[in-house]
């Protein structure tokens, strides 16, 4: 799409905002279709595709496991069909969280719902508030329909900074049409603590929206994280993004929701697509169900991460310590030519995060991945006595 073209999709969106108009879902479609909501995949050349290590878009490396490959291929009878039993994805959904169908909306993966959200709470104008860096969605689809992001800066150890959060969504009240929290965060992997959530929650303007990105919601270890969907049941103005394209090793089929209060979702509604397919709706109801084989993806997940930072801090390196399916580690020097250095020996790592641009995205593959990755690294920096303590 063409920047001219995008703008044009953008200036309509919003000024059909501004006239208090919910665009109709066709208008918005092609919006969605073609605008950049989409986050930056690092370009892979694809005739080199099946020979690199896989390790900067943070996906499951595994696939999906037998019982959901199993599920999909018996939802084949229903590539032709439109209306088709569908497992009941959304009633099963909302079994899992203990809240009501009207409570959940599905996505063409979670990507969609942080599109659908942003477009919800922000057209005609109003600014998205978080923190930089994150997963920058939200932020990018903003822009694609004609507004901003107050992005806020990480704290010393990257945590993200609650109270500045609170200060400056309480400041700029007027202008802010939602909150992003990315929890655990992408691309750090730390996350916000429970009591932190609710210093925040209690501390922002009353009704303001709260958007809470848990894609990485499985990977968690560290008891003093817990989900925020309590909140949507106890009736606070937050939305939660999931996706079954981590734990569940589906991102490829497209499959995500939101959940939020029944009135929420009537408001987001308009803008979907809808466009879920037949074989991820009866593979996402499997998934949900197949706690086994997540419990052995998590497992698998991070022994290899710890491995892989143990061996780069042994190596004088730095590692953030992440609760999530990737790491960040500390290189030192700029990450771009980096990036390139690694491509060379078929190893794909993640993309730069400004302004965290001398530290390095590392998503967990497989060990055979992990072990290529660790002898590239070696080959490309040379070994450190380490000075710092870890943070
Ligand atoms: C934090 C976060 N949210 C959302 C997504 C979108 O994932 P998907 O659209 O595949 O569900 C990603 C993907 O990497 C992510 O890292």
């Amino acid at each position: 799409m063409s920047v001219s073209r995008r703008s044009f999709v953008g200036g309509l969106a919003a000024a059909l905002g501004y006239l208090g108009i919910h665009p109709d879902t066709d208008v918005l479609a092609q919006a969605r279709n073609q605008a950049p909501g989409a986050s930056p995949r690092p370009s892979v050349p694809m005739n080199d595709y099946d020979a690199m290590a896989h390790l900067s878009s943070n996906e499951n490396c595994w696939g999906p496991p037998d019982s959901v490959m199993k599920a999909m291929n018996s939802a084949w009878k229903y590539a032709n069909r439109y209306g088709y039993p569908d497992g009941n994805l959304v009633g099963e959904i909302a079994k899992h969280h203990g809240v009501k169908p009207e409570n959940i909306l599905l996505g063409a993966g979670s990507g969609e719902i942080l599109d659908v959200v942003g477009t919800t709470f922000l057209l005609g104008g109003k600014k998205v508030l978080g923190v930089e860096p994150t997963y920058s969605t939200v932020y990018q689809h903003a822009t694609s329909i004609k507004t901003s992001a107050i992005k806020l800066p990480l704290n010393k150890d990257y945590t993200q900074n609650i109270a500045s959060m609170i200060k400056a969504a309480n400041d700029h009240a007027s202008e802010i049409g939602l909150v992003y929290l990315c929890n655990p965060n992408n691309p750090t992997g730390l996350i916000v603590t429970k009591d932190e959530v609710k210093q925040l929650l209690d501390g922002l303007p009353k009704g303001m929206p709260v958007l809470i990105d848990e894609a990485y919601h499985h990977f968690v270890e560290d008891p003093r994280y817990a989900t925020s969907v309590p909140y949507v049941i106890e009736g606070r103005p937050v939305i939660i993004a999931r996706t079954f394209s981590k734990i569940a090793a589906l991102a490829g089929m497209r499959l995500g929701y939101a959940i939020a209060s029944a009135e929420t979702i009537q408001k987001m509604r308009p803008y979907s697509m809808g466009s879920i397919n037949a074989l991820v709706k009866w593979g996402g109801v499997t998934a949900l169900k197949d706690t086994a084989s997540q419990a052995d993806v998590k497992k698998k997940t991070l022994d290899l991460r710890k491995k892989t930072t143990g061996e780069l801090q042994a190596y004088g390196y730095e590692c953030i310590p992440s609760e999530t399916n990737f790491f960040m580690v500390e290189i030192g020097r700029e990450i771009q030519p980096v990036i390139q250095e690694f491509a060379q020996k078929k190893v794909a790592v993640g993309r730069p995060f400004p302004p965290m641009t001398k530290h390095m995205r590392v998503s967990v593959g497989t060990a055979d991945e992990m072990d290529r990755f660790t002898k590239a690294f070696k080959e490309i920096f040379p070994a450190k006595t380490r000075t710092t303590a870890g943070v």
